[in-house]
């Protein structure tokens, strides 16, 4: 059984940093199904940490713990600031974004096409680690195998070595490289193959390092596969589609008891009420968990009440109770009709 996170960082199991997805919502809902995952924040740039609206755009609750603030940028002292007001607000790791490969972030130097300046992200992440130091949080970098022509297992491993020297030795990586010009950042994470061993070799040859694997992770099954070649799996899409797999891979590895789905409706219910009590939107919450049910008969009763009803500005708690009605109803005709 794997210790509590208060007591050592473990990221044998995390879930992935995704814009418009990840945010504190849906945080705190996957915290409900895999209490020991690391979860990541959305990217968030250096210049809107420093410049913006703090507490909407890095406002958490404490029941995320633990939580890592992903940042964007390639200058090393606005990073530095940033990754230090994160820091101050109680993250409990910095991750740079070096894998996001969209026209906009490119247009910025950040992003996936660093991964061709390897003494930049090194001085950045150098930067990030003394702004840090004091508050004893990890700085670690989210990175592709490589972009565009850089096909060889070396020219990971050089990448990895040059910003190892800022001292970084944790480094998750997205098993496919991105293509910088042509395709679309969604392309971008399914068109490019896979290369699970590219990533298992990297481990192997520097053993020292922490190095989590990311990319077409889904099943327990998979998970278990790659904690045999690297220290921790990242999970992204799957996650977020179909939020109970996080509880099964929570059970595999800790042995942390199945929840009921009901009930972790149940445990949810408190935040939400508390957030719409502030002026948050239903729909802003539950559109994070359509896919609670995914799978099971009823899932789709479950989701068509959320989207039906879910958005409207009187929206409260009864709607969530009327979905899981209509899921169990649904559930039940399914039974009557295949029976
Ligand atoms: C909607 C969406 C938004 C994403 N936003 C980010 C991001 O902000 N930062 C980042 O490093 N990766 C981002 N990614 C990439 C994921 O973190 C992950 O690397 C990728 O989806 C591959 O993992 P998967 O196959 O398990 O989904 C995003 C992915 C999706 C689907």
């Amino acid at each position: 059984m794997r210790k509590p996170y208060n007591t050592r960082m473990d990221r044998t199991f995390s879930v992935a940093p995704m814009m418009d997805w990840t945010d504190r919502h849906c945080r705190t809902f996957h915290r409900l199904l895999a209490p020991h995952a690391l979860l990541y924040t959305e990217m968030v740039t250096a210049p809107a940490v420093i410049h913006g609206d703090r507490e909407r755009l890095l406002g958490f609750d404490p029941a995320e713990h633990p939580v890592a603030l992903q940042l964007g940028g390639s200058e090393p002292d606005e990073l530095a600031q940033a990754a230090r007001i994160g820091a101050e607000l109680g993250y409990d790791e910095v991750n740079l974004n070096v894998g996001c490969p969209s026209d906009r972030v490119q247009s910025g130097r950040f992003g996936a096409c660093l991964m061709r300046e390897p003494v930049l992200v090194r001085d950045c992440v150098a930067a990030m680690r003394e702004a840090t130091a004091a508050f004893g949080i990890p700085v670690t970098v989210k990175c592709r195998i490589g972009v565009d022509d850089q096909d060889e297992y070396a020219g990971l491993a050089a990448f990895v070595e040059t910003v190892q020297q800022s001292g970084c030795t944790q480094f998750i990586v997205h098993a496919r490289k991105a293509w910088l010009q042509g395709l679309s950042p969604k392309e971008n994470r399914e068109v490019p193959p896979l290369n699970y061993a590219r990533v298992h070799r990297l481990k192997a040859e520097h053993p020292r390092l922490t190095v989590v694997i990311n990319g077409g992770i889904s099943s327990v099954a998979d998970v278990r596969t790659h904690l045999g070649h690297v220290d921790g799996v990242m999970l992204g899409r799957t996650a977020y589609h179909e939020p109970y797999r996080l509880a099964e891979i929570e059970h595999a590895l800790d042995g942390t008891p199945l929840p009921d789905r009901d009930e972790v409706l149940a445990r949810l219910r408190p935040y939400v009420e508390a957030h719409l009590a502030r002026g948050d939107r239903l729909q802003h919450i539950t559109r994070h968990i359509l896919g609670l049910y995914q799978g099971l008969p009823g899932a789709r009763a479950f989701r068509r009440v959320l989207s039906e009803q879910a958005h409207r500005a009187d929206a409260d708690w009864s709607v969530v109770e009327r979905a899981v009605a209509a899921r169990r109803d649904g559930a039940r005709e399914r039974t009557v009709v295949a029976s």
